[in-house]
Formats: C-alpha cells, structure tokens, sequence
C-alpha cells in the first residue's frame, strides 16, 4: 500500500490534494504532526485533521513527532484519526498511549528515531496494528533514504510472526522506486516527495506498487 505524505503536499489546497491522491490509486493518507520540540520543525495538529476528514475517502495515517502525545490522542481520535502512531522515545508510558488509542476506536501505531535500536520496540509489539520504521531523521520531508535503516523491518517481521501479530510494518522517509526496493519486508511505504512532486501523481503512485513487485 503507499501512503502520500501530506506534508509534501500544497498546503493551501489540502482537500484537492487528498482527492487527487486518492484517485491515483493512494491507499492511505499519510498526516505528519510535529510539535517543535520533539522534532525541529512545526506542522499540522488535530483541528486539520478534522477539516480532512470529511474530504478523505481514505484512512487517515496520523504520525505524531510530538512529546507526550497521551495528551492529544482523544483530540486526534474525535478528529477522525484512523490510526495513530505515536515514538517509542516521546511517551512516558508507550503501552497506556497505546491502549488508549485502541480503547477509543483508533488503530495504534508505534515508531522510533533512526539512532533507536529496534530492540526498544519489542515490549509494545503484542499490543499494535503498526510499525512505523523510519528511513529518515524525522522532522522534514524530501531527506535522504537510509538504508541501513530498512534492516529492522526484517526483525519487527520476525518478531510479529513470533507473536502470531498481524500488524502492518511501514516505511517512511526517502521511499522512492529506487528505495522501495529495499524496503520488502514493509506492507506500507509513505512518500511525500515522490509523490507529491511529481508531474503524475499516478504514475508515482504506480511506480512505487511496481517497484514492492
Ligand atoms: C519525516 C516525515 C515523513 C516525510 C516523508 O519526518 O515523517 O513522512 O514527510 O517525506 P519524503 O518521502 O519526501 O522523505
Ligand atoms: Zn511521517
């Protein structure tokens, strides 16, 4: 599935974008939240989400870069929030974030920083339905894919399988049909750049699905 980030998107015509998206064979769509704290960079929160969602036919993939993100997860959720994904590194309790998120109807997503080992995911793993890897320091879109990065898809699918775990694993940062190659093990890749920047939104779209094989 390939989820375009919004964040690389024409802010001044969201609804326009997500539906152009969406007719170019989009699967998700991809929200990214950042607080100026926990990355250096400031974007969207749930008041936007709101707005998108009547307009979004798609789920709507919401990534919060944000510190104690246990104090927006009922906003996102009324938002209209599909699944929530939320870092390892930004929450005092991961686990009760995560509960919350599913107590209230959303999807619960974890992720981590590039410099995290993989390792700090595995207590959360029985309780999600995502696994975000990310292929970039967060904070801004259009960065360089990093590939060694891509290795702890292949040990979260391990884990899952051990778990008897259905949840997705994502990619994000850098995807491009190039990148998406090496990124087998994930069921869902995020690109903003190669997307959005693009002259056809569904020729990029169809490129990435080509490249997974
Ligand atoms: C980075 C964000 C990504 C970013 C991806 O902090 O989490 O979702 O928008 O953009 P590209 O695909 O251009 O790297
Ligand atoms: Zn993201």
């Amino acid at each position: 599935m390939i989820a375009p980030s919004l964040l690389s998107a024409d802010f001044s015509k969201l609804g326009e974008e997500i539906d152009a998206v969406a007719r170019a064979g989009a699967d998700w769509i991809h929200v990214d939240v950042m607080d100026g704290h926990f990355v250096p960079n400031l974007t969207i929160g749930a008041p936007v989400v709101k707005s998108l969602k009547p307009v979004s036919s798609l789920p709507l993939d919401c990534h919060l870069m944000i510190e104690n993100p246990e104090q927006y997860i009922a906003d996102f959720v009324a938002a209209g929030a599909d699944y929530i994904t939320i870092h390892v590194e930004a929450s005092r309790d991961p686990a009760a974030t995560l509960r919350e998120i599913r107590r209230l109807g959303a999807k619960a997503g974890i992720t981590l920083k590039p410099a995290t080992p993989v390792d700090a995911l595995v207590p959360f793993l029985a309780d999600v339905d995502l696994v975000l890897i990310m292929t970039v320091n967060p904070g801004f879109s259009g960065q360089v894919f990093m590939a060694e990065q891509a290795a702890k898809c292949a040990i979260i699918r391990e884990h899952l399988n051990r778990l008897g775990s259905k949840a997705l694993i994502e990619v994000d940062g850098g995807i491009n049909p190039q990148t998406a190659k090496q990124c087998l093990d994930a069921d869902v890749l995020v690109a903003g750049n190669a997307v959005f920047r693009a002259a056809d939104y569904g020729v990029a779209i169809q490129a990435l699905k080509n490249a997974k094989g």
